[in-house]
């Protein structure tokens, strides 16, 4: 019964106001909170055990694919290869769309944020344009998974059916629910929620392998003849989706599990990097990394730790069966954060609480092999993290402008300072498919433009 089994786990206030008569917390609420949520994990976790142990050991810089390998005469080899296994319908994409988007900041999905800079085009819509442009170059249909979580599964659900499915056809759209775990105090008790349940927080990123198994989406991919899966996170609009120079070098090179990454802009930049430690490609978090790491130099003077991770992997599908199939732990990261919740005598108030989260990058060290590509960051990586500001949606919006402008000048295109561009996916993927339509171009843009 549920009252002794939260006693058992030491929340005996819980269990005391689901005695009492007062109606501070719901029964129906917590039962369902709590509903498929491991809880020998959880107190384990409140115990300190499974959490994330930063490895000790030497650090090397990683190996990486530097970003000039694109145009040589092997990228080639690596594109076709991708390009092969786009056609043969072997490549799934991923995206990760259940975070809370705290830092926005907003209510709804971070997926439906308006984010392209003259269209207004939400980020679910720019990727459903890029699937369906590949979908359609390659005669190929792509499998697009998205991982949401309980508190936006259903409006993210919504969104897509009123809008058509962009085009896609629902079949090819598929939706799971990541998992949830209730979130606690500095002293570990579980918190009650405005509405009277628990306070849950999705169980991070790294909850993809769990969810795609529970949820049945891994066996459907099997079914559908997935081998690869091309994932990423839904706040960057700059990811080139399926990109088959990426999909080449990871598959041609058997890697299990793979990884783009962006040079650094600074040795403060609050980003993780991939190294080697232990003989294993994994990623060092910034809040884990020491300064003598942070502010090692190359031999000329360069940040030696660049490789800044872009979150976009690949993934073979059987490295997720496998994981998943032992029930390899990925360790849990506790992280603080402000919570709007109940005390025990039902009055709401701000507390200090803390999340555990799972990072998906930790399974890099489980892979037996991994390969590491550099991309430009003004080509693919404008991350929508926050408000204003650093990785916000303006500054998202002029770099999107900015690849777009810089492509036209270089086909000739006279373009005014201060405009704005957008080229659709639809219109061209990307700066080779643009010059074939050279001739469809203005001569100049003076005005914010979207070619489409
Ligand atoms: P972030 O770590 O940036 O978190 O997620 P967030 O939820 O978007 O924003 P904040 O930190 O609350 O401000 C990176 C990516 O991972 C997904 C997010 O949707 C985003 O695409 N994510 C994160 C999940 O799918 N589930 C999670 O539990 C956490």
């Amino acid at each position: 019964m549920l009252e002794k089994r939260l006693r058992e786990l030491g929340q005996e206030h819980i269990a005391r106001l689901l005695s009492s008569e007062g109606t501070t917390v719901s029964r129906g609420l917590i039962t369902g909170d709590l509903e498929g949520v491991d809880l020998d994990l959880v107190d384990s976790l409140i115990r300190g055990k499974g959490l994330y142990d930063p490895p000790r050991g030497p650090v090397e810089p990683a190996e990486v694919i530097p970003s000039s390998f694109a145009s040589s005469e092997e990228a080639k080899d690596a594109i076709l290869h991708g390009e092969e296994l786009l056609r043969g319908g072997k490549v799934a994409a991923l995206v990760v769309a259940g975070g809370q988007g705290s830092r926005l900041g907003i209510e709804a999905p971070k997926g439906v944020v308006k984010v392209t800079p003259v269209r207004g085009k939400t980020l679910f819509h720019l990727f459903a344009e890029k699937i369906l442009a590949l979908a359609r170059h390659y005669r190929c249909t792509i499998p697009w998974f998205i991982m949401t979580s309980r508190e936006n599964d259903g409006s993210t659900r919504e969104y897509f059916h009123r809008n058509g499915f962009f085009d896609l056809g629902e079949e090819n759209v598929s939706f799971f629910v990541q998992g949830m775990l209730p979130s606690v105090t500095e002293e570990g008790r579980f918190i009650v929620a405005e509405n009277g349940g628990l306070f849950m927080n999705p169980d991070g990123h790294g909850g993809t392998f769990k969810a795609l198994r529970r949820s049945g989406a891994l066996g459907r991919m099997k079914d559908l003849g997935i081998e690869e899966i091309f994932y990423y996170q839904v706040d960057n609009p700059l990811v080139k989706v399926c990109d088959p120079l990426f999909i080449g070098i990871h598959s041609m090179n058997k890697a299990q599990m793979s990884s783009k990454v962006v040079r650094k802009s600074s040795f403060e930049e609050k980003v993780g990097v991939i190294v080697r430690q232990g003989g294993r490609t994994c990623l060092l978090e910034y809040s884990d990394m020491k300064d003598e790491i942070r502010y090692a130099r190359d031999a000329s003077g360069g940040i030696l730790y660049w490789a800044g991770n872009a979150a976009i992997h690949m993934i073979r599908r059987d490295f997720a069966e496998k994981i998943t199939d032992q029930d390899t732990m990925l360790p849990y990261h506790r992280a603080r954060k402000r919570i709007t919740a109940r005390d025990l005598d039902g009055r709401i108030m701000e507390i200090n609480g803390i999340k555990f989260e799972t990072f998906l990058f930790d399974a890099l060290p489980l892979a037996d092999r991994s390969m590491t590509i550099e991309v430009p960051r003004e080509e693919e990586f404008a991350p929508v993290k926050n408000l204003t500001g650093v990785d916000s949606l303006e500054s998202s919006r002029r770099l999107q402008s900015g690849l777009h402008g810089a492509w036209l000048r270089r086909l000739g295109v006279d373009t005014t300072e201060g405009v704005s561009v957008e080229i659709s996916p639809l219109f061209a993927l990307g700066f080779e498919e643009l010059r074939l339509k050279a001739d469809q171009l203005p001569r100049s843009v003076e005005r914010d433009t979207y070619l489409g």
